[in-house]
């Protein structure tokens, strides 16, 4: 049987990767792709996300339209990281409109197909959890209906890539972060900053990656000519944990939803965000004392297979 995806995404660079490797799955079928605001503005999530389904020949699969903004924080894009429009202002003249999107809006959307699928799904959150945490304060039994929940956010050692210590997804919607660590019981699995970092691939992939002669590849080395500029400035590099590498930090959590055997290392731990601190807020925090009294633990990755890893995304631009 094929694993139930629901991909939920902020249609940056990454989450482009990320899907793409999804589509390129044969075990897997996307229910439905929610999008939420990031990277970039919730329009350009979406038109980026259908953008990336007609590369793949795969507009079939629904889009849908969740919040433009966080619960409570201001609202916060990461810079012109992923390029003002999110897919690395490449020009795109043949662009999906957004009358594709579906009508019905992204939490309810997520809701009706857990619903349809009770115990199958497994959800993949790349991208500020706002959708999660909305869906969750709608229908408080959403989590336990979920097979499995994986998460690339956070961080495990106060390194941020946005705030000092604050990871881009935590950091952009805080309240949102912490009542899904607090809301989702289900089995978790978080890919966060540090770990991204350290099982990065080298560069040297990168360019055999996106040398192959095909449109997903064209597509690719034009969307991220952008971003691989941006990861060679002293702003960027200064972000890196374990030095220069290519780094698909929303793809770790995805190609670990679809092969969990990928994940060769990771430790169970109960987890929290911070949200008062004034250098700490969006930090997460990973309660080794047990203090929080939580009985959740999520499963926080160390390392995967790079070998099956690069054979996955090299199998997503073929
Ligand atoms: O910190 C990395 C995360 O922030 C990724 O999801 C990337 O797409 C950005 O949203
Ligand atoms: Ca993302």
């Amino acid at each position: 049987m094929k694993k139930k995806l629901i991909i939920d995404v902020d249609t940056g660079v990454d989450d482009a990767q990320a899907i793409m490797v999804a589509l390129a799955a044969p075990s897997v079928e996307i229910l439905g792709i929610t999008c939420c605001h990031g990277n970039t503005t919730l329009d350009h999530a979406c038109k980026n996300t259908l953008r990336v389904l007609k590369v793949c020949n795969r507009l079939d699969i629904p889009v849908y339209r969740g919040c433009a903004e966080p619960l409570l924080a201001r609202k916060l894009h990461a810079g012109d990281f992923h390029g003002k429009d999110g897919l690395g202002d490449a020009p795109d003249p043949d662009a999906p409109g957004l009358e594709l999107l579906q009508k019905e809006k992204a939490v309810q959307a997520m809701i009706k197909l857990v619903n349809e699928n009770p115990g199958e799904v497994t959800l993949v959150a790349t991208a500020p959890l706002t959708n999660l945490a909305v869906a969750v304060k709608l229908d408080p039994s959403f989590p336990e209906k979920l097979k499995a929940l994986y998460i690339m956010g956070g961080n495990t050692e106060s390194r941020g890539n946005t705030t000092v210590c604050g990871e881009f997804n935590f950091v952009a919607d805080p309240e949102a972060a912490y009542v899904v660590l607090d809301r989702y019981t289900c089995p978790t699995h978080i890919a966060t900053w540090e770990f991204s970092c350290r099982n990065s691939l080298p560069w040297s992939f990168c360019d055999t990656w996106l040398a192959q002669d095909t449109d997903k590849a064209h597509f690719m080395e034009r969307i991220s000519c952008h971003t691989r500029k941006m990861v060679q400035t002293e702003r960027y590099q200064k972000e890196l944990v374990a030095g220069p590498g290519f780094n698909s930090c929303d793809t770790y959590a995805l190609a670990a939803a679809i092969d969990s055997s990928l994940v060769t290392e990771s430790e169970e731990v109960a987890v929290t965000v911070e949200l008062e601190g004034t250098y700490t807020r969006g930090m997460m925090v990973l309660d080794y004392l047990d203090q929080l009294d939580k009985k959740h633990k999520a499963s926080i990755m160390k390392k995967v297979d790079c070998e099956k890893f690069r054979q996955m995304l090299m199998d997503a631009l073929k």
